[in-house]
């Protein structure tokens, strides 16, 4: 058993990697990190996470093709300049590509509870997604703790239908946001964090 030290100093290196080295992640790695991810915690235990692995499969290209359509046509509603939103893109693009994996990770309204009004629909919908994003942060750390890096990038929450109809997606499978995932390339710095008086009330 990780004694307390190191736990608490392996849960604070977790650093968001951008850049990957070309290795391909071992399909055992892929498992564990998955299986790892369910152990989050869920509103009700109803699991409403989905995951979605791309490795070398032609679905990143197709994912990559119907970000990038919606990603452009954002942009070219805000008027940017034609080489600000060409620069933008080619990162995107060489971003997703970069990544040996790909998860998308979704959220399923299926199994959670319905109600008849907005109000309670709106919170076990958050719910849902907080539980996700849940699995999501547990997935960043078991990979990490696999000697891998990632990172979220929330492109796929300006892109849903898109997302969904390039992956071929099940209907109620609604896209939260990708995690690009690989031996990392790169050592950020830690990124500053505001202190904990500034973010935490003791009453
Ligand atoms: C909900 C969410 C959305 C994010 N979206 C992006 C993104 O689209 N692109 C990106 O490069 N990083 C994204 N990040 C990563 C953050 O930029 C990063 O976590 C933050 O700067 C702190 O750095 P650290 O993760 O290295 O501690 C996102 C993180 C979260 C939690």
């Amino acid at each position: 058993m990780t004694n307390i030290t190191d736990l608490r100093a392996f849960l604070r290196s977790r650093r968001s990697i951008r850049r990957f080295k070309p290795d391909p992640v071992p399909d055992s790695t892929i498992q564990e990190i998955l299986h790892t991810a369910t152990f989050a915690p869920s509103a009700h235990n109803r699991q409403p996470w989905r995951f979605v692995a791309l490795t070398d499969s032609p679905f990143k290209a197709k994912l990559t093709d119907a970000m990038e359509a919606e990603f452009k046509r954002d942009l070219e509603n805000d008027n940017l300049p034609p080489a600000e939103i060409q620069k933008r893109i080619m990162r995107s693009r060489e971003r997703i590509s970069g990544a040996p994996l790909v998860i998308v990770l979704c959220v399923d309204m299926t199994d959670m509870d319905k109600y008849p009004d907005t109000r309670r629909k709106k919170a076990e919908y958050i719910m849902a997604t907080q539980s996700a994003a849940h699995a999501g942060m547990q997935l960043l750390l078991a990979a990490h703790a696999e000697g891998l890096g990632g990172v979220w990038v929330c492109g796929p929450m300006f892109a849903q239908e898109a997302v969904q109809s390039a992956l071929e997606l099940p209907k109620v499978w609604e896209p939260q946001a990708m995690l690009l995932i690989g031996y990392p390339a790169e050592t950020p710095p830690p990124r500053g964090r505001k202190k904990i008086e500034e973010v935490a009330l003791f009453k």
